[in-house]
């Protein structure tokens, strides 16, 4: 038994195998499952078990597409890892550059692993016609609109009647590999002194064009790798996450909330650029709180942290008012998909209206503990106008106090309220702020 355990854990495309059952039968995150499955992982096994599970759901449509036109029928629910081994075997035959008679041989071989000898024949056979029929199959799947764009249904009809001119390239911009950008801790060292001590470390880098203490890595690299990442350094921030703190202008001695704030990025970065009286960080969620906590601390920096609901301040609030007010919401994060890939498999048409309501409740909770004078950020992953400039519409219609600040920038573009930037525009990812002041 012990034996066997080991083996499993020890096969990049079964440990893979594993990691695709918890997210796609179970709806866990992979970003949440993906650390601990590799623990067990030799060095060099890690990076390939990452790069089939990010692959594997990067393309899942279009995957799913083509092994149902290659199974006669569909296998049975109990052998869903035999279905996702096929999955598995396809996306390496379709985009990785390894010999195909190994892609075929190991992939195959992990039915012993799995204990499913009976679908040896099955994999080996579907995976062989794949190989030799695959131009044939690649021109069939680009007449069927879900397979070729590799996105749910729901999503790419919300995208195409959002960004009718935009959706193809956002499409194509989320099936990419995100690039690694780092933020510079500016109480440390500036932008340009750790660009040079990355490159003495053979690190290639290059300064984000928008965000003033982003630089992003030629090629990903361990942030063990990254000089001085233990001592908080730089920390690992896409440079549209990096724009925020800037957006917030806080001011020395100013009290300041970050209303949803696990796992702490903007808050690491408000009390890198700031000196505030005080920031609070709140978040709903008190295992991801406690991330927060982690990465001030690497920081060097300090919060107040509270484990509450935005969206009932009347539990948690001591009601002095706040001169500035984050509220990075929780969002249907549709401009980070090539970041987090399972977000095709993982959300459902249904959740964008509860998540708007969501985000209306937390707004109109949240505007009573702003100052007059004060500025409330508005912050979200997605590029969907109902979670942002319609949001926002919304909100200024229902609360007479509020009013639009413009952003006047160089990045992004300008929504009917607020600024979107949209997935792989000067390279980051899609991100809408509007800023909101109190009379
Ligand atoms: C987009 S993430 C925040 C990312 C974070 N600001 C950063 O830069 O690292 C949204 C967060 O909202 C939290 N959240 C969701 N509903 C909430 C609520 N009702 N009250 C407080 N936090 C909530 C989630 O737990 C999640 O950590």
């Amino acid at each position: 038994m012990a034996k066997q355990k080991n083996k499993v854990s020890n096969n990049p495309r079964a440990v893979a195998v594993g990691i695709l059952q918890q997210v796609l039968a179970q709806g866990q995150s992979l970003s949440a499952q993906l650390p601990e499955a590799l623990e067990g992982l030799a060095l060099e096994r890690r990076a390939l078990t990452q790069e089939l599970c990010y692959g594997t759901l990067r393309w899942l449509p279009r995957l799913e597409w083509l092994l149902g036109q290659l199974l006669d029928k569909p296998l049975k629910a109990k052998d869903q890892d035999v279905h996702l081994l096929a999955l598995l075997g396809l996306y390496q035959l379709g985009f990785m550059q390894i010999p195909p008679h190994a892609i075929v041989s190991e992939t195959v071989a992990v039915t012993t692993t799995l204990n499913k000898p009976w679908a040896r024949g099955l994999i080996n056979a579907l995976l062989r016609r794949y190989q030799r029929e695959q131009s044939a199959w690649e021109s069939a799947l680009a007449k069927d609109p879900v397979a070729h764009s590799a996105h749910p249904a729901w999503l790419l009809q919300l995208l195409q009647r959002a960004w009718p001119k935009d959706w193809e390239a956002i499409v194509q911009a989320n099936n990419q590999r995100p690039p690694m950008t780092l933020r510079v801790n500016r109480r440390q060292a500036s932008r340009d002194d750790y660009l040079q001590q990355l490159q003495q470390q053979g690190i290639a880098a290059t300064a984000t064009p928008h965000a003033p203490d982003g630089l992003t890595l030629a090629r990903p690299q361990g942030i063990e790798q990254l000089p001085g990442f233990a001592s908080g350094r730089a920390s690992v921030q896409d440079a549209a996450a990096q724009l925020a703190a800037t957006l917030l202008a806080t001011e020395a001695g100013m009290r300041v909330l970050d209303a949803c704030a696990a796992p702490g990025g903007k808050t690491g970065h408000i009390l890198e650029c700031s000196d505030p009286a005080e920031v609070v960080a709140l978040d709903v969620d008190e295992q991801r709180l406690a991330r927060v906590a982690q990465n001030l601390a690497r920081l060097g920096l300090s919060a107040t942290l509270l484990s509450a609901d935005a969206a009932t301040p009347s539990a948690w609030w001591d009601g002095k008012p706040f001169e500035r007010i984050l509220l990075d919401a929780p969002c249907s994060a549709s401009g980070v998909i090539r970041r987090h890939p399972d977000i095709k498999s993982l959300r459902r048409a249904g959740d964008i209206a509860t998540l708007v309501t969501l985000q209306a409740t937390i707004l109109d909770a949240l505007w009573p503990l702003l100052a007059p004078g004060g500025m409330l950020l508005y912050a979200t992953c997605s590029v969907l106008p109902e979670e942002n400039h319609q949001q926002l519409a919304s909100f200024l219609a229902r609360h007479s106090d509020a009013q639009e600040q413009v952003i006047d920038a160089a990045w992004g573009q300008a929504a009917a309220i607020g600024r979107q930037i949209l997935p792989n525009q000067d390279g980051m990812d899609g991100f809408y702020y509007a800023c909101i002041r109190k009379q």
